[in-house]
């Protein structure tokens, strides 16, 4: 028994000694000092010995038991340590290659373009406002001097909501547009006014130079003797800051409800540089003619100052109403030639700016 234990003993210790990996060692543990070993069954087999043997066997055996167990662990050091070494020489990390930069978001072009604007008329006292983007018809046209069933109506192309009609204020709309906010504003009751209303609007068309929803910014400007060229100033004013020097405005003269005279705004186109026509001869798709029509201004209609407790003999201005995204198109650099593209969410588009 004596012979055996020893015997054993040294065969593992030379094994042990021979591994000359972690795998071939952990492959030995199991096999040759777990359970189901040769040492263990020779360690059960102490029991059956007379009690005189039993004693000094056993102490024999769990001496050899604790050496082969350092040996072992002492084994596994030393491959341990020899693996983290191999680790430092096939894993090196290079602090100078440069990491990889995390994916960051940015402002939808359209909401840089709104707060473009806002700033380039706040330098000139505007201050931006919000009004309701779902409103009543009184405030969309009954107030701003379209009463009911007037032709010029058809022309917003509204999308009405399916809402019980109110007595007063009529049916409810999706703003056709940021004129809707004219009334309201007045209604606060405090002149003078310098309103830039910026928002959104619904209008049922679609087309190259078309969204159902877009936006737009109103302005408006209440006070004691506001006159034309005061209007005109400012208009020069934005097309110079926005569009930059090289572009052109001009005023003609148009028909809007609540304005008295009415303009139609309009700039010279940015992708064929006012000529109506491309490099390649072909027409341009954006403007067709070299101008692109910006919107529409005026001098607010008496009958609008009145809806909204302004006496029109006191005090007057002027209004101007301009849709976001045809604005964004026109300046230079963007060369946006169909609009549709800036709610399509293809980032290969939107990530350029
Ligand atoms: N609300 C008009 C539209 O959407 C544009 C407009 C015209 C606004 C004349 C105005 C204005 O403030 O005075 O077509």
């Amino acid at each position: 028994m004596k012979d055996q234990l020893e015997n054993l003993a040294s065969q593992l210790k030379t094994a042990i000694a021979a591994a000359d990996s972690l795998a071939a060692l952990t492959a030995f543990e199991t096999e040759k000092m777990g359970r189901k070993s040769e040492f263990n069954a020779l360690m059960k087999g102490l029991g059956a010995l007379p009690a005189d043997e039993r004693a000094a066997m056993g102490a024999l055996a769990n001496t050899l038991k604790t050496e082969v167990q350092a040996a072992f662990d002492a084994k596994k050091n030393e491959l341990d340590a020899a693996s983290a070494g191999a680790i430092g020489e096939t894993e090196r990390i290079d602090v100078s290659v440069p990491g990889t930069r995390r994916d960051e978001g940015h402002l939808h072009l359209t909401s840089q373009a709104i707060m473009e604007i806002t700033e380039i008329f706040r330098r000139v006292g505007f201050s931006r406002v919000r009004h309701p983007e779902v409103d009543w018809d009184h405030y969309a046209f009954e107030t701003l001097n379209m009463p009911k069933e007037h032709p010029a109506r058809d022309e917003w192309e509204t999308f009405f909501v399916d809402a019980p009609v109110s007595e007063t204020m009529g049916k409810m709309v999706l703003t056709p547009h940021t004129s809707s906010g004219q009334v309201r504003e007045m209604e606060k009751g405090k002149l003078p006014i310098r309103m830039i209303n910026i928002g959104k609007c619904y209008r049922r068309q679609i087309d190259v130079s078309h969204v159902p929803m877009f936006h737009q910014f109103e302005g408006l400007l209440i006070d004691k003797d506001v006159k034309v060229t005061h209007l005109k100033g400012v208009l020069d004013y934005f097309a110079r800051e926005f569009f930059g020097p090289d572009r052109v405005t001009r005023l003609r003269p148009f028909h809007f409800r609540f304005t008295e005279p009415s303009f139609e705004v309009d700039i010279s186109c940015g992708i064929c540089g006012g000529s109506g026509k491309l490099d390649d001869g072909n027409k341009c798709r954006l403007c067709k003619e070299g101008w692109l029509e910006l919107g529409g201004a005026g001098m607010v209609h008496p009958n609008v100052l009145k809806a909204g407790g302004i006496d029109p003999e006191e005090n007057g201005g002027f209004a101007f109403g301009w849709g976001v995204e045809r604005t964004m198109a026109m300046k230079s650099g963007v060369k946006l030639d169909d609009i549709r593209v800036l709610y399509k969410s293809d980032f290969r588009f939107l990530q350029q700016f």
